[in-house]
């Protein structure tokens, strides 16, 4: 068969957008467990609990019922105004239903605030390490990343000073998550007031990413539209729901932004899935969030499990984050290499975790999820401890 032109000349945005390096792991894990081996997975970025039960039931009840239309682009209004009700109840926010559009998943959401904000060579600042796919999209939007690079200093956020050094005039946004992925720290809401005042200052907009929000450890749960409304949140029913399957996000946008995100809600989903939204609307029942609380502790049990393993066994953890559920943690008494750390870890003893390159510069850092019961977590302990010539203590 001929080549396709395009096969030997590709787009020039391609060559910007990197495979997450995870999935090579990931593929040598599932072809470990296929060849009859026990791989205890810490590198997966997802809740290891089932979608709970009445969301579940409120989805069946849904399929049953025919409600598999398409909805409105912006999402079922019933759905919308509970998100606004949960704004409420939980935090003491006020905003307008309008002002939330229902997103395939945040992914959908990042999308769709990224078409709005970025043209050609124009710059979003981001922080290093942080959520690879912002720095893909971006590029896809032609427009360049930045990466801020943050450290234990600033618990890896960028701060105020951050955003103002590396602006320039073409810069249209900052990105900022809290909690964070890779790191699992969070933003105070000092910290983002002042992100959006300098942002506001210099005419750049502010998107925060709140997709962990719910998913605190001995703090309460925030929210940036507590101390800032003009400002891009990005959330979804993917973490703290743990409805990554079903694919559902949200969005809140100033006012100004809707009508062009409706137009690109259109164009690009047409709609949120309809059964998906149809379950998330046992997501805020009293019920459903019991559910969550009870989720929520036994995460925090785990953090501490590992956090106090890891760091007897050599691993630095110069910040456990506060949130998500992850642990950002130096290898570099092991090796200057955490790639082939983490390759080897798996080969030798059936432990997948995630090298720090997939996240920005990190070469001897590694995210350890903590998204397993504990007896795996104690599990996986002992297997790095003889990888690593240690005994657990
Ligand atoms: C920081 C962050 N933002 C966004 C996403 C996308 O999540 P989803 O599209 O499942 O809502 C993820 C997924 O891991 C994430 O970690």
């Amino acid at each position: 068969m001929p080549q396709h032109r395009f096969a030997a000349q590709r787009p020039l945005r391609l060559s910007h957008i990197e495979p997450f390096h995870v999935m090579r792991i990931l593929a040598d894990a599932q072809a470990m467990e296929a060849a009859g081996h026990d791989v205890i997975h810490l590198e997966v970025g997802e809740p290891d609990f089932p979608t709970p039960a009445p969301i579940v039931a409120a989805g069946i009840a849904a399929l049953s019922q025919h409600k598999t239309f398409y909805t409105g682009a912006c999402g079922l209004p019933e759905l919308r105004a509970a998100i606004a009700g949960f704004y409420a109840s939980q935090f003491g926010v006020t905003v307008d239903p309008a002002r939330i559009i229902i997103t395939p998943g945040a992914s959908g959401a990042l999308q769709l605030i990224l078409a709005l904000l970025v043209e050609r060579d124009t710059e979003v600042l981001l922080t290093d390490p942080g959520y690879p796919c912002n720095r893909h999209l971006v590029s896809l939007f032609e427009g360049k990343p930045v990466n801020v690079r943050v450290g234990p200093g600033s618990r890896y956020q960028m701060t105020a000073d951050l955003l103002t050094t590396n602006w320039n005039k073409n810069t249209v946004a900052a990105l900022v998550a809290s909690p964070a992925n890779p790191t699992g720290t969070v933003l105070e809401l000092s910290e983002l007031a002042a992100l959006a005042a300098a942002a506001r200052q210099r005419d750049c907009a502010l998107i925060v990413d709140e997709i962990y929000q719910g998913l605190v450890y001995g703090r309460p749960h925030e929210t940036v539209l507590s101390v800032a409304d003009d400002v891009f949140v990005v959330n979804s029913f993917s973490k703290f729901f743990q409805m990554t399957g079903w694919r559902l996000g949200w969005l809140v946008a100033p006012e100004w932004a809707l009508p062009d995100l409706e137009k690109l809600a259109q164009n690009l989903f047409l709609a949120p899935p309809t059964v998906a939204q149809h379950a998330a609307l046992a997501a805020f029942t009293p019920e459903t969030l019991a559910i969550l609380e009870t989720r929520r502790q036994e995460l925090a049990a785990r953090r501490t499990l590992l956090a106090t393993g890891l760091q007897a066994l050599g691993f630095e953890i110069p910040c456990v984050g506060d949130g998500a559920f992850y642990l950002w943690a130096d290898a570099a008494r092991f090796t200057d290499d955490a790639s082939d750390f983490a390759a080897r870890l798996l080969a030798e003893e059936a432990v997948a975790v995630t090298p720090g390159v997939d996240f920005g510069h990190a070469p001897t850092l590694l995210r350890f999820a903590y998204t397993q019961p504990e007896a795996r977590l104690n599990g996986a302990l002992q297997r790095i401890a003889h990888f690593c010539g240690r005994r657990p203590s």
